[in-house]
């Protein structure tokens, strides 16, 4: 996987003066079926989340309050990302290394995810990431 698989993905949005609407379908508005969802909120100032990749799974960030940025890492290339609107986000395939930080006051990081929670699926360290993407390991 490269960095350039990673893709900011812009969701519909349906403006009302009633207050904005934006929704998401899998397989449609992001490339996969959602079959989890799971957020980070009341992060406190100066904490750092992330700091792993999947081997398998794919995932769609999204800041649904406030702000934050994601860094992004393929192996070879590193990209920074701010999220800062609800109505788009950052599709992440398998085998980035992902890091968010800079967390503003109130944000929530909604995350959408291909598959259901397996601790397995957790590459933590960022050499042993290296290794396997440059083809070192199994
Ligand atoms: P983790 O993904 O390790 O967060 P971070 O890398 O930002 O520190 O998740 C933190 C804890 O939450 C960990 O003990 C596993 C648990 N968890 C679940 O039980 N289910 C989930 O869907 C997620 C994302 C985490």
């Amino acid at each position: 996987m490269s960095i350039e698989d990673c893709r900011i993905i812009e969701l519909p949005k349906i403006s009302d003066p009633r207050g904005n609407l934006t929704f998401i379908e899998g397989n449609r508005h992001i490339p996969f079926e959602i079959m989890r969802v799971f957020y980070l909120y009341d992060v406190p100032g100066g904490t750092e989340r992330g700091g792993h990749a999947h081997s398998r799974l794919e995932q769609f960030m999204v800041a649904m309050s406030g702000s934050f940025d994601v860094i992004l890492d393929d192996g070879n290339q590193r990209k920074r990302v701010h999220l800062n609107r609800s109505y788009y986000g950052i599709y992440i395939p398998a085998l980035i290394w992902r890091e968010m930080e800079n967390f503003s006051s109130g944000s929530v990081c909604m995350v959408l995810a291909s598959e259901l929670y397996s601790q397995t699926d957790y590459i933590r360290d960022f050499e042993v990431f290296v290794r396997l993407v440059r083809g070192e390991l199994k």
